[in-house]
């Protein structure tokens, strides 16, 4: 039954996603799916909830819809007919948390099941993945890859947050390398530290190259 409901979401998230070019392809959907399957098996959550909020948790994102509630009634109406409406509800849930809003704003997620989606969603912002991702990004949004005179910022509203129209190096400190710290569950703090070495390996390679001393 929930293989049936799985497989439908499934092919739903890989047309929705098919075409986009900001780092949120299906590809991204596809790799925090499978993280979130190993994180929901490792700290005991249900599984067809993960994977549900897992393959969704992108289309009501702020980031990529104007109108997060267009996307959350576009997940109801799609699992309206198989799930029950508490199920659904749940899922909704864990989607309208899952996002990244600042620096200094707190993004609470109180169900085991929105903390491994979460957690998977953020474990792809990371390491050689998350640099990529980074930059892709940057270039969908036309922004610099890096500006000397443009330091970060640590955004303390999500109003802040979301007009921060910065070069995409500033990310890294503005997010990426906030996160290894703030991961719910600890079977992804474990995989966050090497993801989060490389980041750091990789930026002293990028300021050494840009001051010429490499
Ligand atoms: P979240 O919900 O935590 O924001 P997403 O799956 O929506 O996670 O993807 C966020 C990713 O999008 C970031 O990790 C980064 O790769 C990219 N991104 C978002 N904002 C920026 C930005 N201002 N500059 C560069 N990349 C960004
Ligand atoms: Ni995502």
């Amino acid at each position: 039954m929930s293989e049936a409901i799985i497989e439908k979401v499934r092919q739903f998230a890989e047309s929705h996603f098919a075409d986009d070019g900001s780092g949120h392809d299906w590809w991204h959907v596809h790799r925090v799916w499978n993280t979130a399957k190993h994180l929901a098996d490792a700290e005991g959550a249900d599984r067809t909830i993960v994977e549900i909020a897992a393959l969704l948790h992108d289309v009501a994102d702020w980031k990529l819809n104007e109108d997060e509630t267009q996307g959350l009634n576009t997940i109801r109406d799609l699992l309206a007919g198989d799930l029950p409406p508490e199920t659904v509800d749940r899922i909704c849930d864990i989607i309208s948390k899952v996002s990244f809003k600042g620096a200094g704003v707190d993004t609470p997620t109180e169900s085991l099941e929105g903390q491994v989606v979460q957690d998977a969603d953020r474990l792809d912002a990371l390491g050689a993945v998350g640099i990529a991702r980074t930059f892709a990004y940057g270039g969908n949004r036309g922004r610099l890859i890096h500006h000397p005179d443009q330091p970060p910022q640590q955004h303390d509203s999500f109003e802040a947050y979301k007009k921060n129209k910065g070069p995409s190096t500033n990310h890294f400190y503005e997010k990426l390398l906030l996160l290894k710290d703030r991961m719910n569950t600890a079977t992804a703090r474990k995989m966050a530290e090497q993801r989060h070495r490389f980041m750091e390996q990789y930026l002293d390679h990028f300021f050494k190259e840009w001051n010429g001393e490499l």
